[in-house]
């Protein structure tokens, strides 16, 4: 047949598609381009058709573009979602299929199918907008390994389980307080498995009623309960991928039954369902309790302990970690300097000291949502200052010392644990001013200089 008319059935073809197409050469320039694809991008195909990939997609490179990729090796990537904002500035999803282009050993170039899946309101997304975002993340996870900081031994220690993990397909339990960077460990572990091309679901197991979340994770049929219709659960949505249960101890004791059995024989029922549906997904579970308390307390069935205790990941609090806090002060530094368009250069002595004896019982998130809040308090670039730190802040050190006391602790221990907290709130308060300080808490100024020297806060 000649060329040209092959040409015509082509794009024939092509334009008549649904699913968008982008075909690149071995070289990274484009062949083809089809419509379906210029309303999923935002590029018109005219714009792209012999152009290099690299003029129109400056961003992507060998990197991070699963069609550059597939001009170098012959491996088929299917069902790979993204989520990206496209040229008209748009949100979306699609789900792409990537086809190295072969023929007799040698790469020709490679073919993208795309599937514009924004609008398909699954349960998921429904259920996401009911709730404000609270439950799941839809959004794009976009947490890596090299994304954790800390060199402090014990975060060192976490990072290597953390990839072991990652290596394997088996159930994770994630233990930590809160802010000590779950989500960040139980992303970082989908994104480097061989899962991390498929879906990652969160779901905050302590976020809905257990009806409302036993429709959610396993689904529902028509006709199980008034108003229902054949929904898929997150179960289902997440087959090949992760599903990251967080707060599974809020998870009802029935609804740890219904767990187990899914972990044990991988098969879901849905709500008023007959069928068994096989489903291969991997569980990253998280609590920030001690689960063996639970399971002596009974909020977590110890057969379901046993069956998500497989891989362990304990996560330090940033009060074991104390070393990582000034690495973690400059990173969120840089980070929230460079967002707010400042120039902040680093911290004084007396903020550096501030930190260092601060509690954080909020973990890396407090210490996060602290300098991001004194740079934006700031007027003036520079280094950031004790006076620069907001008010709030200093308030809730007070609400700290309510919860210090223990019944084992001998009295003047923790009379001079009060002593020590009153004195670095109120020093703090006055933002390191010594004789504001002084008359603030009804002491000499002696006096006050020797118990902030006894008590190590200066
Ligand atoms: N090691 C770390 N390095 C850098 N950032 C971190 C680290 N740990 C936590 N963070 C940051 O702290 C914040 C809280 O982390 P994350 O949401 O993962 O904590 P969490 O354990 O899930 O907390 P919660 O129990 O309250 O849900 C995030 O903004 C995250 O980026
Ligand atoms: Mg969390």
């Amino acid at each position: 047949m000649e060329k040209r008319i092959q040409q015509k059935i082509m794009t024939i073809l092509l334009d008549h598609m649904s699913d968008g197409v982008h075909i690149i050469d071995q070289d990274g320039y484009t062949l083809a381009y089809n419509r379906a694809m210029e309303r999923i991008e935002g590029v018109i195909p005219d714009e792209v058709i012999g152009k290099h990939f690299s003029e129109i997609f400056p961003k992507l490179d060998y990197t991070n573009s699963t069609l550059l990729q597939a001009t170098r090796h012959d491996q088929v990537v299917e069902d790979f979602r993204q989520h990206y904002t496209n040229l008209r500035g748009e949100r979306i999803t699609t789900i792409n299929h990537t086809y190295p282009i072969i023929v007799d050993g040698k790469n020709y170039g490679a073919l993208e199918f795309s599937r514009n899946i924004t609008d398909e309101k699954d349960l998921t997304d429904q259920v996401h907008q009911l709730i404000g975002g609270e439950l799941l993340e839809t959004k794009p996870n976009y947490y890596t390994f090299d994304m954790i900081i800390g060199s402090s031994e014990l975060m060192q220690q976490a990072l290597r389980i953390a990839r072991r993990c990652a290596e394997t397909d088996a159930t994770v339990l994630i233990v930590g307080q809160t802010g000590t960077g779950k989500e960040m460990f139980a992303q970082s572990i989908h994104n480097a498995s061989r899962r991390q091309h498929q879906r990652f679901i969160g779901v905050n197991c302590a976020a809905l009623a257990e009806s409302i979340l036993e429709s959610l994770l396993f689904g529902t049929v028509k006709g199980a309960f008034t108003g229902s219709v054949d929904r898929k659960g997150l179960f289902e949505q997440a087959d090949r991928g992760t599903l990251f249960l967080d707060e599974i101890n809020s998870l009802s004791p029935n609804l740890q039954a219904k767990l187990l059995r899914v972990l044990q024989e991988g098969f879901v029922r849905k709500v008023g369902g007959s069928k068994d549906i096989r489903v291969d997904v991997r569980i990253i579970a998280a609590t920030n309790q001690p689960p063996r308390e639970q399971v002596e307390q009974g909020t977590l069935r110890r057969d379901l302990y046993y069956r998500l205790n497989v891989m362990r990941l304990d996560l330090p609090t940033l009060s074991q970690r104390p070393e990582d806090i000034m690495e973690l002060t400059e990173r969120f530094i840089d980070k929230y300097s460079q967002k707010a368009g400042r120039d902040i250069t680093g911290i004084s002595h007396d903020f550096r000291d501030a930190l260092k004896r601060h509690e954080f019982r909020g973990n890396v998130r407090e210490l996060e949502h602290l300098i991001e809040a004194t740079i934006h308090m700031k007027e003036t670039d520079g280094e950031l200052e004790l006076s620069d730190l907001p008010d709030h802040f200093t308030r809730d050190m007070d609400d700290q010392l309510l919860g210090l006391y223990r019944e084992d602790q001998p009295l003047m221990e923790y009379l001079a644990d009060i002593e020590r907290n009153l004195i670095q709130s109120a020093y703090f308060k006055e933002k390191g001013h010594v004789s504001n300080t002084a008359k603030r808490l009804g002491l000499p100024r002696q006096n006050l200089q020797y118990k902030l020297k006894k008590y190590g806060i200066v």
